[in-house]
Parts: structure tokens; sequence; C-alpha cells
């Protein structure tokens, strides 16, 4: 067990001793500026409020009845009732040994792992994957490695917007105005056409409206011919999509778009309806406030002039139709029955916040004892501006398709590869290229705190300095050369094993290290990959303090070079498998 979760257990033993009914899933520690030690708690202050308690003198209480001297110093009490721990060399030597002997990189599993389903990327059937869709995509894809890493049962499933209305523009596109060829050449962009084509024709014509609808019917209906070309277009599109996870390296568990929830949607409004959640309203049916909240937290209601009016959920259209709230009703059902998680999350822009609310409001009103047992998170996500500020457009002012992006950023890297290193074989120099520009762009959108909006900007996620993927890819390279160099000078010896902690560099080093699997759980319990990425960043920085300081090859005795060489190795490893859970490659040479 690594040590921080040692000081917990003890922690939690010695809180339940002095607050025999505490709730101890609180009381955890964090790691601290260093100036006080290794790990803060700072739960007991929250436990000495809701009981009215000296959080002083709650925290003398705790450190009487604890016993954490096998791992720490002696714990102080700081400012309103931290506590501080510091860990003892000796443990710290312990733990890189044990990493060392290859158990895991400094991660202890969850010891009761939950089940999650993370709900993300969900593009929509005939239109391009454009570049916010690296945002659900990587944040999501980002959670699901770092949950499972940490033990966790992850269920990710991609909710492909395959329904809708646009269908019926689509379908009457497809069968008056199709150009084979072009579709042969790239579907999507030929599906991109035919709905704006026939959108404008049916703003413009009230008549070309009417059959785009009796076309949206019939499939509705389940017309063989429109269902086929219906499917057909789903196929195009997953191909495409699935080009771009391959790309990527996404992958899913499941990929049941929305149109596999139509069976059960006329089933969910009848239910609703019977049990009061739903009612009729001018001949739609709608889910409205029930009073419970303050007008300015009840996602039903909006202010318009000064006042509150209602603003319902739709889950029934008047002409029939079910609207996208139906659908996510019915899929939280079926997640439910199917995989019994404990958590479902969406990683969807904070656009969509609105509807979130009223979809989990909505289904506590309707399974209200299901609801209690699972957590619904909106995990959202800020835009992605351009310099100006503005959303990030092309040139023109289109939407940047995602596709055209990712090359974007490949043919950039390469450029700075070759000017980097010109004599290396160019194959070689694509695909180094490859890792360090999708990197870069992965990095770059995982690194700001999601809900912030950020600018793209192309030199800076590509720079070699400051907090970037190519600085990280960069700092693992140059650790791997350090064991190239040591293997050309001597024939390889066993893999070092001893650690020695003398310089302040290689503690600070050591220390930073023990704190992967912690800044994991982090990740996890608040949704925000960021907190890897400064992580990763912080490592890098204090590995450059280390080697500038501690010569490793050229090190004074066996042992310290042998010490030095192990550290390089753990950083390397940490390096690699941080990057690799936020969906980035690591190349051995750049
Ligand atoms: N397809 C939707 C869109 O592009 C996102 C779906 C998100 N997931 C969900 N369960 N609603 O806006």
């Amino acid at each position: 067990m690594l040590p921080y979760k040692q000081i917990e257990l003890s922690l939690q033993v010695a809180v339940r001793a002095v607050l025999p009914d505490a709730d101890v899933s609180s009381v955890l520690v964090r790691p601290c500026d260093p100036k006080f030690g290794d790990y803060q708690c700072n739960a007991l202050m929250a436990l000495a409020k809701a009981r009215k308690l000296n959080p002083r003198q709650l925290a003398t209480d705790v450190l009487a009845k604890l016993e954490v001297s096998a791992v720490c110093e002696t714990p102080e009490i700081a400012g309103a009732g931290f506590l501080n721990f510091r860990l003892k060399n000796s443990v710290i030597v312990q733990a890189l040994e044990a990493a060392l002997g290859g158990a895991a990189l400094f991660i202890d599993q969850a010891t009761s792992p939950k089940t999650v389903v993370i709900d993300f990327s969900s593009p929509n059937v005939a239109k391009p994957m454009h570049v916010g869709h690296i945002r659900s995509t990587g944040i999501g894809d980002a959670l699901q490695r770092t949950l499972r890493l940490l033990g966790h049962r992850v269920i990710s499933d991609n909710h492909i917007g395959d329904w809708g209305t646009q269908f019926g523009k689509l379908l009457l596109g497809w069968r008056q105005i199709l150009d084979r060829e072009a579709l042969g050449r790239d579907a999507i962009s030929e599906l991109e056409r035919l709905y704006k084509v026939i959108n404008a024709e049916c703003d413009a014509d009230p008549a070309r409206l009417e059959s785009a609808k009796a076309e949206l019917v019939k499939l509705q209906a389940g017309d063989a011919e429109n269902v086929a070309i219906w499917k057909e277009m789903i196929a195009l599109s997953q191909q495409q999509f699935d080009t771009i996870y391959g790309r990527l390296g996404v992958k899913f568990d499941f990929a049941l778009g929305e149109s596999f929830y139509n069976p059960w949607l006329g089933a969910v409004v009848a239910d609703l309806l019977t049990r009061g959640v739903a009612r009729v309203s001018e001949g739609a049916v709608g889910v409205f406030s029930d009073g419970s909240l303050p007008p300015k937290e009840d996602p039903f209601l909006v202010s318009r002039d000064g006042e509150w009016v209602a603003d319902p959920g739709l889950v029934r259209k008047s002409d029939g139709g079910f609207n996208y709230l139906t659908t996510d009703l019915a899929t939280i059902d079926y997640r439910l029955k199917t995989w019994a998680p404990a958590e479902i999350i969406y990683v969807v822009d904070d656009r969509q916040s609105g509807h979130f609310k009223k979809l989990f409001l909505t289904f506590a009103r309707w399974k209200n004892a299901e609801a209690k047992t699972t957590r619904l998170v909106h995990a959202g996500f800020g835009k992605i501006l351009g310099d100006d500020g503005k959303p990030f457009k092309t040139r023109s002012g289109d939407t940047v398709k995602l596709a055209d992006l990712l090359d974007e950023a490949e043919e950039r890297a390469l450029k700075i590869v070759s000017e980097k290193s010109p004599e290396m074989p160019a194959i070689q120099r694509r695909e180094i290229a490859r890792v360090i520009g999708l990197g870069a762009v992965k990095y770059a959108d995982l690194l700001p705190n999601r809900q912030s909006d950020y600018i793209f900007n192309w030199d800076k996620m590509l720079a070699l300095q400051g907090n970037t993927a190519p600085y990280l890819q960069y700092a693992y390279a140059r650790i791997k050369s350090i064991f190239r160099k040591a293997e050309a000078a001597e024939a390889p010896g066993h893999p070092p094993s001893a650690i020695i902690l003398a310089a302040p560099e290689e503690l600070a080093l050591a220390r930073h290290l023990l704190n992967f699997g912690l800044t994991l759980e982090a990740v996890a319990d608040e949704l925000r990959p960021n907190y890897l990425c400064n992580y990763l960043f912080e490592l890098a920085g204090k590995f450059t303090a280390f080697y500038e300081n501690c010569p490793v090859l050229k090190a004074g005795d066996a042992a310290a070079r042998e010490s030095r060489l192990a550290l390089c190795d753990l950083t390397a490893r940490v390096l690699r498998q941080g990057l690799a859970t936020l969906g980035i490659e690591t190349v051995e040479q750049m």
C-alpha cells in the first residue's frame, strides 16, 4: 500500500475513535506545499464545524489516537486545524524500490471498484466531426483511461445522433439530388451538401418542406426503402467517425445511437404521464417545474421581461414525434437495467447544461429509488476560440473539420521535426510528427480547466518549451537517450534496484513521483484531466532540476549512478504512463 493510503486509513481509524458516528469517507489527504510536508488533511475542520467543535481541539484529539509513526515524522497541526504529514525518507525509498521491482506505478487500485458509464464524443450522422468534437472525445477518453487504470469498471458509450427530423431532408436529398460519385469520394461532405441544399429549399418553399416531412414520416413508419437509405447514411458516417477514432486511438465499448432507443420512447412518455411527472400542454407533452427549487436554479423556468415563465422539458411534440430529452430518459433507463452503474458521466458541451439539468431532475422525479443510487454527472466544457476570441473558424469562416485539423497538426509537426533533425529518415520523421502533432492538439485541449474557453494556438501547443505535449514527449525521449548512452558505455548490467535520496533535487523528484496515483484519483473524483497535465509538467520540471544538479552517468560512485538511473527510469515510466492516460503517445527518440 502506498504511504498516503496508509496515512488515510490510520486517520480514518483515529477519527472514528474520536467521533464514532462520523462518515470518514471524506477524511483524505492531498499533496501540499513541500514547506509544510508531503500531505495535508483538511477534513477535520468540516467535521468539527458540523458538530460545533473547536477544530484545533478535534485535531489534537485525533492526533492523540493517530498511529502513523511507521510512515511519517510526527504530524503537525497547522492553521485552523489542518494536519500536515511528512513522510520518512526510508518510506519514500521503499515505495520507489517497490515500483522498480515491478509493483504498479505508484497506483493503489480502488478497493471497491465502481461501475461507471461514460457517454462521450457522440457526433451526429451526416455531419462531419468538427474541431469541437476533440473536446468531448479527448476529455471522455482521458476519463475512461484514468478510471480503468484505477481499477474501475468502465463502459464507454458513443451516443451517436442517428435519429431526428434532419433525416426527412436528407432522405429527400438522397432521392432527388444525390451525386453518387461525390458520395464515393467523401460521403459526409456529400450528405452535408444534400442537407444544405434541401434545407434552403424548404425555407423558401413550404411544398418542399411538406415533401421532406413526408419522407420522415415514412422513415418513422418503417418504410423499407427509407430505412435502407437511412442505414446506409449511418454506415457511411460511421466509417468516417471510425477513421478519426482510429487516428486518435479512441475506443468505445458501445456505440448505441439515439435510434436504438426508439422502441421504448412511447412507453417512457406514457409512464411519465401516468406518474404525473409530465403533462399535456398545447397538444405536446412536457415536464414542468414542480416548484421545489428557487426559480433561479429551476431549469423548467426562464425569466422573460422580469417574470418567471414555464420552460418545459418536452418529451412529445404535438405531431407525435419524440424529443432529445425523451431519448435521453430511455437511455438512462436502459443503462441502469443493463449495467447497474453507480455513475453515468456525460462529457458534453456546457451549452447543453440546461438539457442535462432537466434530464437529471426529470429522471429523479420519474425513478426516485434508482436516482438515489446512481450519480448522474454532466462533465461540461467550454468553447475553442480563435485568436480573435470568437469561436475558432477557418479563414473563410467555416467550422474547422476535425480531420483537416489533425492533418494540419501532423504537417506542422513534421516541419518542426525536419528542421530539428534533417538527417533522420523521412519515415521516422513522419511517425514522430504524427505522435507530436496529435499529442499537441489533445494536450492543449486537456490542459485548461474544462469549463473554460480556450484560444486555439498552433505555435503555443507545438512549442518544445512550456506546458505542452511536445515538451513532455521530449522530456521522455531525453531520458531514453540517457539509457541509450549508458548502454553504449558499458554492457547492460542488472536493472537498478537500490535508491539513495541525498540531494534535495533527488528528494523532490522522488516525492513527486509518489503522487502519480493520488493525482489520478483527483482526476477521477472531479473529472478533471488537467490535474494530470499539471502533475506531468511539474514532474518534467523536477526532473530537469534533478538532472542539472545530480550527474547521472558521471556520478561519483557506482551506487549513486545506479540510484540516479533508477530515478530516471521511474520518471520515464510515469511520464509515459501519464501521457498514455491522456491518450497521448510517446516516441523513444525525437
Ligand atoms: N449528439 C449530441 C450533439 O451533438 C450529443 C449527445 C450527448 N449525449 C447525450 N446522451 N445527450 O449535440
